[in-house]
């Protein structure tokens, strides 16, 4: 390799990681350096935040396929070897032995609770679960048959209408407000989405109960009858929202990154996290992947025909809840959704024709060539609408349990960027294409 001709790029001091040497880069006949960074579990990267000022040229990488946007100590995936693990804790230890609130508090503090700080994190998030009542006004103005992402995601983003207390994104303590009003209030909002698209009365929440079981309550109940919730459907749904809390750079997460960076306040920084996350190659995976197993099912179950289909490039048609932007092995998290699948349906003595089709629609997609050279596996949209379904929860409904998990992982994000001494606002760069300066023609002149 040449010696370098160019002073090397200095490198930011990128939280978290360490210089790991340097690459070199051949530009002009110039060489240039480029710092090299490593992670804790031995990642590297380019740190090019300098190349354009050092050589004029930029990157380009449609997708952030190869781009690493930011340094983050939240949450550690393998994608080769399906590993997940939350601030250090392996996911299925964490599905196994904490709930959602003690993961949530996890995630946005950065460690797990003592028993004093838990306690009073449930009692601060049980305090701030009601809504403000004129906020309730909105849900009379949406048309019956609005999907309940768009409602969700217009009454968060208007809670900054209605919470103008908390909205300084650089005071702490008004931070730490928004998060308990929003981990506390989202359960509400979205029972009351479904509550309107059905034409029942919006129940208000119970203090006295659990996270998932004060949700379900108010998606199930009715104001003139006693409801009992069953605590095999709040354990199920704690386990779905454990699972689906954070991700790491996902697209949702990246936008309230985003949104946030231009010190947008978190209100409106979830709510275009919301919108992200409503997209079908995105959390809408879930409410796709069994609209696509029920018309599968109702095409006789011919799964083969389906998955000749998806290999198909002109057909337009994916395996919903297939593959993935990272994981080129099973998902782990797919794995723990099956398990629970599993458990609820044998309680339940549910025989649902649709776990059966996606079971053998799994069986078939591993064990062919397309599917195995591209290493698509199913991911954790695959089972969770069963799991879903067994509870009586209504399709439109599933992209909304994923965005009440995954809350707790775009907080904790939004916080890390916050507080990150390199923080910039988001502002990518592009590659123009389009023409080059020309006459403006009156418009008598124009054919
Ligand atoms: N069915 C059939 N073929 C697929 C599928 C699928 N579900 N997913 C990927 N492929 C193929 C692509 O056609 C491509 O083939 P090629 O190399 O011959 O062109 C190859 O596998 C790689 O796929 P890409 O689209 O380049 O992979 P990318 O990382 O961009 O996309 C994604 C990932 C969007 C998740 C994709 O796998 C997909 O569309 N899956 C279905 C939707 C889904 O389940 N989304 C949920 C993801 S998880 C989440 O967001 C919570």
């Amino acid at each position: 390799m040449s010696a370098p001709t160019s002073k090397p790029v200095a490198a930011p001091p990128w939280p978290g990681s360490k210089a790991d040497g340097v690459a070199r880069l051949e530009l002009n006949g110039e060489t240039v350096e480029i710092p090299v960074v490593i992670g804790t579990e031995g990642e590297r990267a380019l740190d090019i935040a300098k190349l354009r000022a050092t050589t004029g040229a930029i990157t380009l990488d449609e997708g952030y396929v190869n781009t690493g946007s930011t340094t983050s100590a939240i949450t550690y995936l393998d994608g080769e070897k399906g590993i997940l693990r939350y601030r250090g804790y392996p996911i299925e230890d964490l599905a196994a032995k904490a709930d959602y609130v003690e993961v949530a508090y996890l995630l946005i503090y950065g460690k797990l609770p003592t028993s004093d700080e838990l306690d009073s994190f449930r009692m601060s998030l049980s305090l701030h679960t009601m809504i403000h009542e004129d906020m309730r006004n909105f849900y009379s103005g949406f048309p019956r048959d609005a999907h309940p992402m768009a409602i969700v995601g217009s009454v968060v983003g208007a809670l900054s209408t209605f919470y103008q207390d908390s909205l300084d994104v650089r005071d702490p303590r008004q931070v730490e407000v928004s998060v308990h009003r929003l981990l506390a209030k989202l359960p509400t909002i979205a029972a009351y989405s479904y509550k309107k698209s059905v034409g029942q009365p919006l129940m208000y929440p119970r203090n006295d109960l659990g996270y998932c079981e004060n949700f379900l309550h108010m998606m199930f109940a009715v104001p003139c009858e006693e409801y009992h919730v069953d605590p095999d459907f709040a354990e199920a749904l704690d386990m779905l929202l454990i699972v689906h809390a954070d991700h790491e750079q996902n697209c949702s997460t990246s936008t309230v990154r985003m949104v946030g960076s231009s010190d947008a306040n978190l209100f409106a920084s979830i709510s275009a996290g919301i919108s992200a996350l409503w997209g079908p190659l995105h959390g809408g995976a879930n409410q796709a992947c069994v609209e696509m197993l029920e018309r599968i099912g109702a095409d006789g179950g011919n799964v083969k025909k389906y998955v000749d289909l998806a290999k198909k490039k002109d057909s337009g048609f994916r395996l919903m809840g297939f593959g993935h932007r990272v994981y080129k092995n099973y998902d782990p998290r797919a794995k723990l959704i099956k398990a629970t699948c599993d458990k609820l349906l044998a309680k339940l003595s549910i025989r649902d024709p649709i776990f059966d089709i996606a079971q053998q629609l799994e069986e078939v997609a591993l064990a062919d060539d397309y599917f195995i050279e591209r290493k698509l596996y199913p991911n954790v949209d695959f089972y969770s609408g069963v799991i879903y379904r067994a509870m009586g929860i209504p399709v439109q409904m599933f992209t909304v349990l994923f965005a009440m998990g995954r809350l707790a992982g775009w907080i904790a994000h939004w916080i890390e960027m916050h507080h990150s001494p390199t923080k910039k606002i988001c502002r990518p760069r592009q590659v123009y294409t389009g023409e080059m300066r020309r006459e403006f023609l009156p418009i008598t002149k124009r054919t």
